[in-house]
């Protein structure tokens, strides 16, 4: 067998020119949907990803704005900007791009931002609503693009075996909330593994659909699958590849060669997860200005 490619990046954008519509409609009505990123320090990948986040922004007609504070910014400087934020008007969805610099407590700074503008889903008072099954709450990125991304292909989660590797706050914890969740896009029979399972093969194997966000390239491989399988392969490496221009090329946690032999359909690395996680920021803000319109 070889899986069919499920494209998160066709996918992303179909949804961008949903958006984009929708967009002009609530302009129309007078609402401007309106987007603010915060970055702090000068890591490189995370200027990269928020200048991306800012470009889909603004082409889906969003009013975005970029705020960049220095390496030594404290954390009463980000907490006094997220505040700011909080009270504008204009502002309808907040990012505070993670890593921050060691002398600021990351929880701290999430924990400022009012629920209703947390565009990432990361504010407890989300996750809470999550777990709670309580439809009102912002869902995190990435977890919200696998869902949307295996309805739209075809993968209804209903009644499945949704195994998930990984128990991250950000990706793993959400995804099994999502898939248990009554309603659309849950209804799954959710099993979690992790760094401590005692034999991930046998818990993989069980699975009719996968979704692997652990870090580590080559942690799935075919023969710890069962053929017919969907995958959702969240990670994203770095190797060495001196054949490329950058000397390196990105690849997932899931090993896609031996995997794609036995799933029936798996997303790649790049071009599935990532734009889903970029095109749910824009719904999320979405939702977040129409909440806000009442
Ligand atoms: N494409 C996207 O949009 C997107 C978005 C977010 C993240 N990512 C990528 O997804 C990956 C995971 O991100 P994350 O933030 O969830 O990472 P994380 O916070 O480091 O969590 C990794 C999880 O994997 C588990 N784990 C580690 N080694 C394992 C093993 N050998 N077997 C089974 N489980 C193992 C850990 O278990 P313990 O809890 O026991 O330590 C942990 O729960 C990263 O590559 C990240 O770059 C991609």
């Amino acid at each position: 067998m070889s899986a069919t490619i499920i494209s998160g990046k066709e996918i992303a954008a179909e949804i961008r020119s949903e958006l984009t519509e929708r967009v002009k409609a609530l302009k129309e009505e007078g609402l401007t949907p309106g987007l603010a990123t915060v970055l702090v320090g000068d890591d490189p990948a995370s200027h990269v990803y928020v200048g991306m986040k800012n470009r889909d922004a603004r082409e889906v007609g969003f009013e975005s704005r970029q705020i960049t504070l220095g390496t030594d910014t404290d954390e009463d400087e980000l907490l006094g900007v997220v505040q700011g934020l909080n009270a504008d008007p204009e502002v309808h969805g907040i990012l505070v791009q993670l890593p921050l610099p060691p002398q600021i407590d990351e929880s701290r700074i999430l924990e400022a931002v009012d629920p209703a503008k947390d565009v990432d889903g990361f504010h407890p008072v989300n996750l809470g609503r999550l777990a709670a099954g309580d439809d009102r709450g912002q869902v995190p990125c990435t977890p919200r693009g696998i869902v949307e991304m295996l309805l739209r292909s075809g993968h209804d989660p209903e009644g499945k075996h949704a195994v998930v590797v990984g128990r991250s706050t950000i990706v793993g914890r959400p995804m099994a909330l999502l898939f248990l969740r009554k309603g659309k896009g849950g209804n799954a029979t959710v099993t979690v593994a992790h760094s401590r399972t005692a034999d991930l093969a046998a818990v993989t194997r069980q699975a009719d659909i996968l979704v692997v966000a652990v870090g580590r390239p080559g942690t799935v491989t075919g023969d710890m699958l069962e053929p017919g399988v969907v995958v959702v392969d969240v990670g994203v490496n770095r190797v060495d590849d001196p054949d490329t221009e950058k000397g390196y090329r990105l690849v997932g946690d899931v090993d896609f060669e031996s995997a794609r032999q036995v799933a029936s359909a798996i997303t790649p690395v790049p071009g599935g997860v990532g734009p889903m996680t970029r095109a749910m920021l824009l719904r999320n803000t979405v939702d977040a200005a129409l909440a806000r319109r009442g």
